[in-house]
């Protein structure tokens, strides 16, 4: 089966190796073509447009930073192309409104559109254990499940476009939020000059702790946030479309506004393209 991938960055070049190495034919397009060149090394075609790539797949995945880049690609040389019997599978974090329309404008390509963000992030893409959201019709996500489960083992059909984009949001606030909150926690008992040892131990204790805290520790500590997992310029997008959507159905969302001057602090201090555990430097700066 032919399916393209387009947008070979942190997450897509793991997750197009993913369907190198389950059997597929595989067509890569990145804007940046270098990006793309490992994983002709691999086996896969490098495309030298997107329209090519999507004229190649049957299905063609996206994973690229946001919903208008998606668009832009999907529209190279002015307009959607003929999709028809084609499948066009979102994978990037985008606001469910972008999601609904891409869709739209996609049937109107005479095309199918199935949404499918994830959670987790290298280490998971690269073994294929990411959490899979699909937004959707049940016979595409039907169709397509061969392909999502060479992303994580268990796809789960959330219900129609929008609502898997909307869950992914839900849970990247999350994200900021409990980073935020995390690393506010560390500083006060760090600054005080508690054993951080015994305040982990106390923690994991408790139902506050989450897998995530130990996950960021060895980072924070060293205060080295160079090993990029998932960028902090890239949280600070999902924050903003998290905010924008909680506002337009009627949410306050005075917490994570502060989370988000946070984010955009650590992106201001040039640490955009380092992990967004780096937020950890705004909240208690070295001394
Ligand atoms: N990293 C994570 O942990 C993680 C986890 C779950 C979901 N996500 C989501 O997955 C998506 C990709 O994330 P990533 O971490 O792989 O990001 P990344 O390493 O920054 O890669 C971004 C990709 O998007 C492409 N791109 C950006 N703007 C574009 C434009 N205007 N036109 C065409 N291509 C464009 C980039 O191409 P160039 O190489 O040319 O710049 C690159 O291929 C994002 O939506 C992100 O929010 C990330």
């Amino acid at each position: 089966m032919k399916i393209s991938f387009i947008g070979t960055g942190l997450m897509g070049c793991p997750m197009a190796e993913r369907l190198l190495t389950g059997g597929y034919e595989v067509t890569v397009y990145n804007r940046t073509r270098e990006k793309a060149e490992p994983l002709a090394a691999k086996g896969a075609r490098i495309a030298g447009s997107a329209r090519e790539a999507i004229e190649t797949g049957e299905a063609t995945v996206f994973m690229v930073r946001d919903g208008a880049a998606v668009r832009d690609l999907l529209t190279e040389g002015g307009s959607f192309p003929d999709l028809t019997g084609k499948t066009v599978i979102q994978m990037s974090t985008i606001a469910s409104t972008e999601s609904e329309a891409l869709a739209e404008d996609v049937r109107k390509a005479g095309g199918d559109y199935l949404e499918a963000p994830v959670l987790g992030s290298v280490p998971q893409a690269t073994e294929g254990s990411l959490l899979v959201m699909v937004g959707g019709a049940p016979e595409l996500f039907e169709r397509w499940g061969d392909v999502l489960r060479r992303f994580g083992p268990e796809p789960r059909l959330v219900g129609p476009v929008g609502h898997a984009s909307v869950v992914k949001l839900a849970l990247n606030q999350l994200i900021g939020s409990l980073a935020a909150a995390y690393s506010l926690s560390l500083g006060l008992v760090r600054r005080k000059g508690v054993d951080v040892d015994v305040y982990l131990d106390i923690l994991r204790k408790s139902p506050l702790h989450a897998t995530t805290f130990d996950r960021k520790l060895p980072q924070i500590l060293a205060r080295d946030f160079t090993d990029t997992n998932f960028p902090a310029v890239l949280l600070l997008k999902d924050l903003d479309l998290a905010r924008s959507e909680a506002t337009s159905l009627g949410l306050d969302t005075t917490a994570l506004q502060g989370v988000r001057e946070i984010v955009s602090r650590t992106v201001e201090a040039g640490k955009g393209r380092e992990d967004y555990a780096a937020l950890y430097e705004v909240i208690d700066p070295g001394r």
